[in-house]
């Protein structure tokens, strides 16, 4: 057992009186390619970073699901029969919609709350919280993946991503697609995974970063960001308007040949939001192919128009976001781009091992010249996917 999961076990020992059945952990994500396009039901590159959410979990005999965040010491509780008409009657809030929220998605996947055993549920992170890296998937997956195999459900992996998707969806009232907690899910080390949102169909794809001497560096602008307000449910809007408009169910079925029909139908924003969706899926198959063609070298170039694409036609990065792209390009990185849901949080770039200190120290400098909050930098690796780290140990 790591610290991490001895402490955790330990806490959960010393604050509940009974040892817990289990620890469960599942990571944050870093998007490489494909932004916005899984609610459009298009293409994904995501991969799990070496920072994750532990959940110490335990069965209890009265039908309560209690949540606890060793963030700050709270616990919410809930009978589990009573799930269904507190989420009807919007009294899930807060940072315990995740956890609950996964229980009540269950309870909409079949799992008949009114019956199973509570269950006392501990929850640690290493994942930042809105740098843009899924803390919120984190948390779902790993309570996911507990409940599912406590209950005895026999869900799979894909299914508990939409299970994670739902809760967030319905309980914490974000308008999000399946990237995150896909990736949280199937990430393996050293990979990516490549999602097709429409099939769900999920294939790893190696990075071989560390053989290509190459790093990825994330950089969080700390500007705050949330995706239950705002510009990602319009954005989401304009581009279900944009399908409309073109016939089609979704922009999945808009192909590059489409986008001179759609610049003469289609007003100007709509234009440049359905123009970022069908060309970011391109890149991303491009990506897939490169990466397996020719090594993460070469994928650069892509990860540059992307980040170009998101700016000027889809319009959700921020002057930090575009100062930490280019400072970064300016000083070694080979490409860089904002990841995640954009309006703030974090930017990537894939830096060769020898120049990463430098950008690092760049991108401060460039921030603070411009006035901006010192962003916070950091290296991820691609990592293990959700995962149980131990069993139930007495005493
Ligand atoms: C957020 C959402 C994802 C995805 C990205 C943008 O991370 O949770 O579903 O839409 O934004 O690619």
């Amino acid at each position: 057992m790591s610290d991490a999961v001895q402490e955790l076990h330990e806490l959960f020992t010393s604050t509940t009186g009974h040892a817990p059945d289990g620890v469960w952990s599942a990571p944050g994500r870093v998007n490489l390619i494909g932004e916005h396009t899984d609610y459009n039901e298009g293409f994904v590159l995501p991969f799990a970073i070496d920072r994750r959410t532990r959940a110490a979990v335990g069965l209890r005999d009265d039908g309560v699901i209690r949540v606890t965040s060793t963030l700050d010491g709270t616990s919410v509780d809930w009978p589990l029969r009573e799930l269904d008409a507190a989420q009807n009657a919007g009294e899930i809030v807060g940072w315990s919609a995740y956890p609950l929220g996964v229980a009540w998605a269950l309870g909409e996947r079949g799992a008949a709350l009114a019956t199973l055993p509570g269950v006392d549920i501990m929850i640690d992170s290493t994942v930042p919280v809105g740098a843009g890296l899924s803390s919120s998937a984190a948390i779902e997956s790993s309570v996911a993946l507990a409940l599912n195999e406590l209950w005895n459900l026999g869900l799979s992996r894909p299914v508990l991503a939409q299970v994670g998707q739902l809760a967030e969806n319905a309980v914490v009232g974000a308008p999000t697609g399946i990237m995150d907690q896909s990736a949280s899910l199937l990430g393996e080390t050293d990979s990516a995974v490549f999602l097709d949102c429409r099939t769900l169909d999920a294939t790893v794809v190696p990075l071989g970063l560390t053989l290509a001497g190459l790093t990825i560096l994330v950089i969080d602008t700390r500007v705050a960001h949330s995706h239950a307000t705002g510009g990602y449910a319009e954005r989401r809007a304009s581009c279900e308007a944009g399908a409309a408009a073109l016939g089609r169910s979704s922009l999945r079925d808009v192909s590059a040949s489409d986008l001179d029909r759609a610049l003469e139908i289609l007003d100007d924003v709509t234009f440049r939001r359905v123009r970022h969706v069908v060309t970011e899926n391109q890149r991303v198959l491009d990506t897939v192919r490169i990466l397996s063609e020719k090594g993460p070298n070469a994928i650069g170039a892509l990860l540059d128009a992307s980040h170009v694409s998101m700016r000027d036609d889809f319009e959700i990065s921020v002057p930090e976001l575009d100062l930490a792209v280019e400072t970064a390009r300016a000083h070694g990185a080979i490409g860089a781009r904002m990841t995640g849901g954009g309006f703030g949080g974090a930017a990537i770039a894939l830096v060769p091992h020898a120049r990463v200190a430098e950008v690092e120290s760049a991108v401060k400098v460039a921030f603070a010249g411009h006035g901006f909050t010192e962003p916070v930098t950091f290296t991820v690796t691609p990592s293990q996917g959700a995962e149980r780290n131990s069993t139930k140990i007495n005493g």
